[in-house]
């Protein structure tokens, strides 16, 4: 819909500073794009080769039973050969892995070696309480060090991790411990958010009425208030951890590449959530892949994935790629505006972060409390920046690169899923930029957008999203449930054996590629289709309105009209004026046919724990209907 308006001007291009073109590791994407697709298998198999491996591959990919797709078969390894074992050897053993801050202001450091002994240590723990390769373990935590000990000492001994993000409600997590059957729960007493201590262990309680098929909880001390253990049950992590059977040397369990690694359950706007199953070989050899080249990282790097290790992009990018590459990263515990809205400036002064990962949603946050916030910190150690999660509206884009990159760091947009295991579609530091476009695929990864009969859409025209080709961290299956894996990704183009994103998405004259937004965030207006992405970037981007949400209301002449939901800024009043005024601007910036029928001011959006809107739940309301599942509901 380029033509009609819809798309940000492609003639804003943003070309990356020389020093980042000179130092890049990828010095042409295009080349290294051309030449992965001569020969995809010859190109991973080149990727696989920069890792150890206790046995080498028969096969680099066996699709015999496609769509259960299979990488690196034969081969035996572990993730944390690669992202722990094989650093001890040489001088990145004293090379800090992690720097930790809490929300209080404390502070903690582990080098390589002490990371590499404490999940020894917790391995050790895990045995002993007669965990073996094959058992999952549930963890439900806040952003401790100790979660990223205990995922790496679940690799280590091939006990499959589920991670259940430590925002989720009991009845989630319940969910989630039945579908994985897992017998060893790790959590901890509280965690710090907003100066207040959330409960986990209380909800873990709760949770466990629901799920009895859990024997052990292990629980780590961080906000020390008091807490029902109870007997037989739950124990202390720093008393299991002081045993003498928790020494720090550890066998490293010998796995196949695609040997389960982790489970993750999809946030999921709809239905019950699925268990996306990702496996150790191809994951750790894409996801180091991608991360090295995306954000050219380097040792000397302090790399800031301001994301939550119990999310994709937390397992991806704080735990694993990072350790693999020998990174350091910087991880902190809580709330982005606590104590002031410049705590994210203070610390990537004071660390001296170089790249920083966030999300639009975390942009837009704190782009509202305004530029003096952020001025007033000296930015100058950032060399890059990254959004993942949503199209990043252009205002934010530009916010985010001239006030906090101070216009010289250019914005990796990242396009991927909780499925795909890495960056899919992505540029790299050397790629000229437009704001809102996440540019081309990674080298190795075909994409297209397609009508539904399977046509490649031509530029300018919406469709669907596909993958094109199996990449080797795609994930292996739904947990427990491989027809849901064949019905959700690749029954619609079952013919062409492409992979379903299910989100929308139009090229432009370029071969640059725009997500509009899940299928479901789409509308049909009067036989248009609509982002809601692209409206509520259009209410975004008026100088009253923080944050804007959109639905479509069955409408008998339109099909659909636009119903918007504004946050406003500080101090903006929201009068008929105002709503005026939005919808004039509303019919400038997006067009006539995006101008919503009705605008609401209200004070909160209900959103899931990582942040998206659920337009289902405003759409439910706005209709009177009743509001379905809110496990995944923030608030
Ligand atoms: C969905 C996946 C990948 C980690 C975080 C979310 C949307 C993600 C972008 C982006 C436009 C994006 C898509 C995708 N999305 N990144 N850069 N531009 N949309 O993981 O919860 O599995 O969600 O997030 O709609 O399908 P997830």
């Amino acid at each position: 819909m380029a033509e009609r308006g819809f798309s940000p001007p492609t003639s804003e291009w943003f070309h990356p500073p020389p020093e980042l073109v000179e130092r890049a590791r990828i010095a042409d994407p295009e080349a290294t794009s051309a030449r992965a697709a001569a020969d995809r298998l010859a190109f991973w198999e080149e990727r696989a080769e920069t890792l150890d491996w206790y046995r080498k591959w028969d096969n680099v990919l066996d699709d015999s039973e496609a769509p259960f797709y299979r990488w690196f078969t034969g081969a035996q390894t572990n993730i944390t050969l690669n992202a722990l074992d094989r650093h001890l050897h040489t001088a990145r053993r004293n090379q800090v892995a992690f720097i930790w801050e809490g929300e209080p202001g404390d502070q903690q450091t582990f080098s390589y070696w002490q990371l590499s002994r404490e999940v020894n240590r917790f391995a050790n723990v895990l045995r002993g309480l007669g965990l073996q390769k094959g058992d999952r373990v549930t963890i439900y935590m806040g952003r401790i060090p100790e979660i990223v000990i205990a995922m790496l000492a679940c690799a280590k001994i091939g006990a499959p991790h589920s991670v259940v993000y430590g925002g989720f409600s009991e009845q989630a997590l319940a969910d989630r411990i039945q579908d994985a059957q897992s017998r060893v729960l790790i959590t901890q007493d509280g965690a710090w958010l907003r100066g207040k201590i959330v409960r986990l262990k209380e909800t873990v309680d709760a949770a466990l009425q629901q799920s009895p098929i859990v024997e052990t909880v292990v629980v780590a001390r961080r906000t020390g208030q008091d807490i029902t253990m109870q007997a037989g049950r739950d124990y202390w992590w720093h008393e299991l951890m002081a045993s003498p059977q928790a020494g720090a040397e550890a066998a490293t369990a010998v796995m196949d590449a695609e040997d389960p690694l982790f489970i993750l359950y999809t946030s999921g706007t709809t239905g019950k959530p699925k268990g996306v199953l990702h496996t150790h070989g191809g994951y750790q050899v894409y996801t180091s892949t991608t991360l090295s080249w995306v954000f050219d990282l380097r040792e000397e790097d302090r790399w800031w994935c301001a994301a939550d290790p119990g999310w994709i992009t937390g397992h991806s990018y704080i735990v694993y790629a990072p350790l693999i590459l020998g990174a350091t990263s910087f991880l902190y515990e809580g709330a982005p505006g606590y104590p002031a809205p410049d705590r994210y400036w203070r610390m990537i002064a004071e660390h001296g972060i170089s790249i920083l990962y966030t999300a639009p949603t975390a942009i837009r946050g704190l782009m509202r409390y305004g530029d003096d916030w952020v001025k007033r910190h000296d930015l100058s150690s950032l060399r890059l920046l990254g959004s993942v999660g949503e199209p990043i509206n252009p205002e934010a884009w530009k916010w985010y690169h001239q006030v906090v990159g101070g216009g010289r760091c250019p914005i990796m947009d990242t396009w991927w899923q909780t499925e795909t295991g890495g960056f899919m579609i992505t540029p790299l530091p050397t790629v000229p930029l437009k704001p809102g476009s996440a540019t081309r695929p990674f080298p190795g990864i075909e994409v297209d957008v397609v009508d539904d009969e399977g046509n490649s859409c031509p530029a300018g025209v919406d469709g669907k999203l596909v993958i094109q080709s199996p990449w080797p961290s795609m994930l292996r299956t739904v947990y427990g449930d491989p027809q849901r894996y064949i019905d959700q990704y690749w029954s619609e183009f079952a013919e062409q054996g492409w992979y379903l994103a299910g989100d929308s998405a139009r090229k432009d004259e370029d071969g640059y590629i725009w997500v509009i937004g899940r299928i479901d965030d789409v509308l049909l207006v009067s036989g248009y289709r609509l982002g809601t992405a692209e409206i509520e970037s259009g209410l975004v981007s008026h100088a009253a309105v923080a944050e804007a949400a959109v639905i479509g209301v069955p409408d008998e002449l339109r099909g659909n009209r636009v119903q918007a939901y504004c946050i406003l800024v500080a101090g903006a009043e929201g009068d008929e004026a105002l709503v005026a005024e939005l919808k004039l601007h509303v019919r400038r910036e997006v067009g006539p046919i995006a101008v919503p029928a009705a605008i609401e001011f209200v004070e909160t959006l209900p959103k899931t724990r990582s942040g998206k809107i659920m337009r289902r739940v405003l759409k439910a309301e706005a209709q009177g209907l009743p509001l379905g599942d809110l496990s995944t509901l923030e608030d």
